[in-house]
């Protein structure tokens, strides 16, 4: 992917991986737009980050995303759409809450998919455009705390390649970056320190050295490749069991 001369827009880019991905894109003097709910996290990347704009949305709300996509199409020539925003939500199906399963298909399938369709025709009218979803490594062996979390990421595992397919012969590329375990405040501020997550700033140094690449439509550091092909190497029973005790 061209790295420089795009305008960036990042869901989820007021802290963790977005955030990560918004200062790196920023450093290389691309125009980069982050977007969440909470305006303090926004506020506090920007201001260490002199240029960066924010915007607030709720994924989970469809006419908020209609709002911010006609807001963000009317205000920027966005050529890059990264869907980082993402929550994961312990459940136990034994004592079934539906409302986690909700907010989290919400967040990370429905959300993407509605601004995905909404910026799509913007997104062509750029020329070279891109959309980038972040999935995980648990999309392709689940972790049995979190069902539906593990759902929504290997569903938009599959989302992104047939959508990769449908757009093949226009301006967008559909990129896939699943990252690993990563240290950042998705499970809650004991992950920051997990010594078996990745670091954050050496994920997003890995993934940006791999997404320069042409053509590429996964983005997959090294830590990630046991998950990812868990399958084809025979080892999902083996991850499996390792992802339960975890
Ligand atoms: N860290 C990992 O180990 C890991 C591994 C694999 C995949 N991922 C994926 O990486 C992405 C980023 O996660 P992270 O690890 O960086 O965690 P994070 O720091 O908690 O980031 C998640 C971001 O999503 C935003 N968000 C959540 N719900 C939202 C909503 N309804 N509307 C708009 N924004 C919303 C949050 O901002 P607000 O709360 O202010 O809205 C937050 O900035 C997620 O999709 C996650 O599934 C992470």
């Amino acid at each position: 992917m061209n790295m420089r001369d795009n305008t960036i827009l990042i869901t989820g880019g007021g802290s963790g991986i977005g955030r990560g991905l918004a200062e790196a894109f920023h450093a290389l003097g691309n125009r980069v737009i982050i977007a969440g709910r909470g305006e303090a996290k926004l506020k506090d990347t920007v201001d260490s980050n002199p240029g960066i704009e924010f915007a607030t949305v709720d994924m989970t709300d469809a006419a908020d995303v209609e709002r911010f996509a006609a807001e963000i199409c009317e205000r920027y020539p966005v050529n890059v759409l990264i869907n980082n925003a993402g929550i994961m939500r312990e459940e136990n199906f034994k004592q079934p809450k539906l409302s986690d399963a909700v907010a989290t298909i919400e967040t990370n399938l429905l959300g993407p998919i509605r601004l995905t369709t909404m910026m799509l025709p913007h997104l062509q009218r750029q020329g070279e455009s891109a959309i980038i979803n972040v999935t995980s490594g648990l999309a392709f062996v689940p972790k049995p705390t979190h069902p539906t979390y593990c759902a929504t990421k290997a569903a938009l595992h599959s989302f992104s390649i047939s959508l990769r397919e449908q757009l093949r012969e226009t301006s967008v590329r559909v990129i896939e970056l699943a990252p690993p375990y990563v240290q950042t405040e998705l499970n809650g501020p004991e992950q920051l320190t997990d010594p078996r997550a990745m670091p954050l700033d050496d994920f997003i140094n890995e993934s940006m050295n791999i997404l320069k690449g042409s053509d590429v439509d996964e983005v997959l550091v090294n830590n990630v490749k046991p998950l990812r092909f868990a399958e084809r190497d025979e080892k999902f029973e083996e991850i499996f069991t390792y992802l339960k005790q975890m």
